[in-house]
């Protein structure tokens, strides 16, 4: 049984490799606005110690291939971001496709954190 559920979480995980074909940034703002600026600002530069920044994120600099991930599974527990600790819960964002999730995380990982070169394929 929980290994049924251990094979069905993996096989759900997005595919991680970075693809020019899926960045539209036009589409990725709108996709952004609508379901994250709520906590992490349009600028992307989060909301004191309670919602992380986005925009030149260490964290997601260390992490790039975890954006997808976060934003389709959410994210808890203790994280640390530019030296400041942050223990909240993101929610999942059950009604995104891995379609949109894809320009979500090449909006966030171009426009917050200049890392264009991931898509250079
Ligand atoms: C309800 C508020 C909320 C929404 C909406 C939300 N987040 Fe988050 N996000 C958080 C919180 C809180 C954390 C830190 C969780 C923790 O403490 O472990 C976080 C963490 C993150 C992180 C990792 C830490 C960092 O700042 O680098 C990323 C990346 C992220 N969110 C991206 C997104 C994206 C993209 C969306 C939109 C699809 C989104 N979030 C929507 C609240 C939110």
């Amino acid at each position: 049984m929980v290994l049924g559920v251990l094979i069905a979480v993996y096989s759900s995980c997005i595919d991680n490799k970075f693809n020019n074909a899926t960045v539209n940034l036009a589409s990725g703002y709108q996709l952004y606005e609508k379901n994250c600026s709520n906590c992490h600002q349009t600028d992307g530069s989060g909301l004191a110690q309670l919602y992380p920044p986005l925009l030149n994120s260490d964290f997601i600099k260390n992490n790039t291939t975890a954006v997808d991930s976060i934003i389709k599974y959410g994210q808890k527990g203790p994280i640390m971001v530019n030296g400041v600790s942050y223990n909240m819960a993101m929610p999942s964002s059950k009604k995104l496709s891995d379609f949109e999730i894809k320009q979500i995380a090449s909006y966030v990982l171009i426009k917050f954190n200049k890392l264009d070169s991931l898509y250079t394929n």
